[in-house]
């Protein structure tokens, strides 16, 4: 569970974030919206800890994480898989060392025990004959895969994807879409997503919440953002 309760931020004199509160349940797909430069990415690096806010509090699993000393924030990030904007994975190491790497930097396993995980989730993720591959070999939508794949190695119990379909064409958006629901109900985990896509994030979502100028302007269900009269999101989501 993740709680998020009037935060706000402002850099320099741009205020970004204003008053900020939503919670978003165990294992719900929770999708934030918003224009590009709404704040989405903001608002998720307060959610893993990377930004503090200038006033307010966020909450994970009851733990209020704005003031967690950097050792404390490590061990809770390895609780977290991320999927970021760009994929980022290791252009020099091969798919398989890229899944693996977090097994190896964070676990203590023989290499057996490595193979099996990686093969497993490889063929969670329908990535079958890659695993030798290099990055630069692969399509943007297996990149997104293989990213997928390692922010979940570590049995993540909470995944933050940050506007995955932008840069796909629609087909691969949608299976990139399909695939962050699938592998979040499979894992049971709690899954965040930003995105300014609206076909795809109502697709996925089992609630949404829109920013606009700093605020939560709309949030709940695909049906309960659809009857919202309020003008901005009608527009926002037509
Ligand atoms: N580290 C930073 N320093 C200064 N301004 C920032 C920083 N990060 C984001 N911003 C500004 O905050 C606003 C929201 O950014 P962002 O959350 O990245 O938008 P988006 O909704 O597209 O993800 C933008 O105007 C951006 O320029
Ligand atoms: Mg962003």
């Amino acid at each position: 569970m993740i709680r998020v309760r009037n935060v706000s931020k402002s850099f320099n004199d741009q205020l970004v974030l204003n008053d900020v509160s939503l919670d978003i349940k165990s294992e719900e797909i929770f999708v934030v919206l918003g224009e590009s430069g709404a704040g989405k990415s903001v608002l998720l690096k307060h959610l893993i800890g990377l930004l503090q806010p200038d006033s307010g509090t966020i909450q994970i699993d009851n733990e209020d994480i704005t003031h967690l000393p950097e050792s404390k924030l490590l061990k809770m990030r390895k609780k977290m898989g991320y999927l970021f904007q760009e994929g980022a994975l290791y252009d020099f190491m091969t798919v398989f060392e890229n899944i693996a790497f977090p097994l190896r930097e964070h676990a203590h396993l023989d290499e057996k025990t490595i193979r099996q995980k990686v093969k497993d989730i490889l063929k969670m993720i329908d990535l079958d004959e890659v695993e030798e591959k290099m990055p630069a070999q692969l399509s943007g939508g297996m990149k997104k895969r293989v990213a997928l794949a390692r922010a979940m190695i570590l049995d993540s119990k909470i995944l933050f994807c940050d506007e995955p379909t932008s840069g796909l064409d629609p087909i691969r958006s949608r299976d990139v879409s399909d695939l962050i629901r699938n592998v979040s109900r499979k894992f049971g985990c709690t899954t965040v997503i930003t995105s300014h896509d609206i076909r795809n994030s109502f697709r996925v979502a089992d609630r949404l919440a829109l920013i606009h100028d700093g605020k939560i302007i709309a949030m709940g269900t695909q049906d309960e953002l659809k009857a919202s009269k309020d003008a901005f999101v009608k527009e926002f989501i037509s």
